[in-house]
C-alpha cells in the first residue's frame, strides 16, 4: 500500500494548495454530506484552489453510507465529465472519508483522492491508514478496500463547532491510542477535560493521536499482524453498537468503543495481567465521560452472537485484542463464554 501524507495544518488553503499541485489532475470533484455542505463547506468557499471544483452532495450519518449513495457519487462523476486523471477530495467526517475514499479507489479502476476530516473521529482514524467501504447487507463497512488517500489535511478548527457528543466520540479512539502507546500518554489523555475543552492542548493531543495511528499503519497496512492493536475494544464496542442499533436506541461509534474498553480492560487484568488500578482509572474517566449503555443478563447470548460474527474472527473464535500493560500489545487472544459472561457480570456492576 502507498505511504499516505498526512499533514497537521495550520493554513489549510496553503496545504490544500500544495496538495493539489503535487497531485496533477484534470478536473476535481469535492464530496461534503448535507451536513458538512452547511457548516464546513463555507469555511474553504474562498479558496482559489478550489475555484472549479465540482460539487457532489450526500446525505448525512451512517445510515447513508450504502450501496445507493455509492452509485449515486459514481454517477454524479460520470455525469460531470470525471476521467481517470480526476481528483475527490472528501470533506466531512468518517461516513464521507470511508465512502468517497471507495467510490474514488473504484470510479475508472481508481482515481485519487485526499480526505479534509472534519469530526474528531476522522482526524485521529477513519480518515487515516487507507479503509475505505460501505454497509452492506445490515453490516458495517461489509465491503470496501485498503486504498490510502494521497493527502490527509487535518485542520483541528473544525472542532471548534462539533457538539459534546462528536467530540467524546472521536476522543474514545485517542484514549485507545493512549492505552496501546505509553503510559505519558495515557495519563494526559485522562487529565484532559472534555467538558471545558482547551482546543490548544486538544490540537497537541491530536497531533500525537494520529502519529500514533500512523505509525502502526505503516508497520502493518493490511491489518495481518500488529494493526489489530487499533481493535482495542471494538471486539466488545461493535457488540454494543450492533445490539443498540437493532434496539432502535443507536450509539455513536466512539461511545461504543469506549464501553467496549471497559470490558476488554476486564479481560486484560484476567488473561494478560494488565495492572487492575490502570484499569479502574481508565473505567472511572470512561463512567465520567461516557456514562453507560444499560442491558441485563438476558442480552448476553445476543451480544455473545454478535462478537462471534464479527469479521475479525477466524475459525469461529471471538478475536480480541488485550493488554498486558499500558503499551504492551497482545493481539489474537481468545476467552472462553464463561469469561466473556464475567466480563459482561464485571461491566453491569461497575458501571450500572
Ligand atoms: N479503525 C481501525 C483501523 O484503521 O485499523
Amino acid at each position: 500500500m502507498d505511504k499516505q501524507e498526512v499533514i497537521l495544518s495550520q493554513d489549510l488553503e496553503k496545504s490544500l494548495t500544495k496538495a493539489l499541485e503535487k497531485n496533477r489532475h484534470d478536473k476535481l470533484f469535492i464530496l461534503t454530506d448535507e451536513c458538512t455542505q452547511q457548516y464546513c463547506l463555507p469555511l474553504t468557499n474562498n479558496f482559489c484552489c478550489l475555484a472549479n471544483a465540482e460539487h457532489i452532495t450526500i446525505g448525512a450519518t451512517d445510515t447513508h453510507k450504502t450501496i445507493e449513495t455509492l452509485a449515486h457519487v459514481w454517477k454524479q462523476l460520470g455525469d460531470k465529465g470525471g476521467t481517470r486523471h480526476s481528483l475527490m477530495l472528501n470533506l466531512g467526517g468518517g461516513m464521507v472519508t470511508d465512502l468517497g475514499g471507495f467510490a474514488a479507489s473504484t470510479f475508472k479502476r481508481g482515481i485519487a483522492y485526499i480526505n479534509i476530516p472534519t469530526t474528531l473521529l476522522a482526524m485521529v482514524d477513519a480518515s487515516v491508514g487507507g479503509k475505505t467501504g460501505i454497509n452492506f447487507n445490515g453490516l458495517k463497512n461489509e465491503v470496501g478496500v485498503f486504498s490510502p488517500a494521497r493527502s490527509v489535511l487535518i485542520d483541528t478548527d473544525f472542532l471548534r463547532t462539533l457538539d459534546y457528543e462528536n467530540v467524546a466520540s472521536g476522543y474514545a479512539e485517542m484514549l485507545k491510542h493512549g492505552l496501546i502507546s505509553n503510559t505519558t500518554h495515557w495519563a494526559e489523555l485522562l487529565d484532559f477535560d472534555l467538558h471545558d475543552i482547551d482546543y490548544k492542548l486538544l490540537q497537541e493531543l491530536v497531533a500525537k493521536s494520529v502519529r500514533i495511528k500512523e505509525d502502526i499503519v505503516g508497520q502493518d497496512p493490511l491489518e495481518h499482524g500488529i494493526r489489530k492493536a487499533l481493535n482495542l475494544g471494538h471486539t466488545v464496542g461493535h457488540a454494543f453498537e450492533s445490539l443498540a442499533l437493532e434496539e432502535g436506541r443507536p450509539h455513536l461509534h466512539g461511545y461504543a468503543v469506549a464501553w467496549g474498553m471497559v470490558c476488554e480492560l476486564y479481560l486484560s487484568c484476567i488473561k494478560t495481567g494488565f495492572p487492575q488500578e490502570k484499569m479502574r482509572q481508565t473505567v472511572r474517566f470512561i463512567r465520567d465521560t461516557y456514562g453507560t449503555f444499560a442491558f441485563d443478563c438476558k442480552q448476553y447470548d445476543r451480544l455473545y452472537q454478535f462478537m462471534t460474527h464479527d469479521k475479525k474472527n477466524s475459525s469461529g473464535i471471538i478475536n480480541f485484542t488485550l493488554l498486558g500493560e499500558v503499551g504492551d500489545i497482545r493481539i489474537n487472544q481468545s476467552a472462553t463464554r464463561k469469561e466473556i459472561e464475567e466480563m459482561l457480570d464485571f461491566y453491569r456492576e461497575t458501571m450500572g
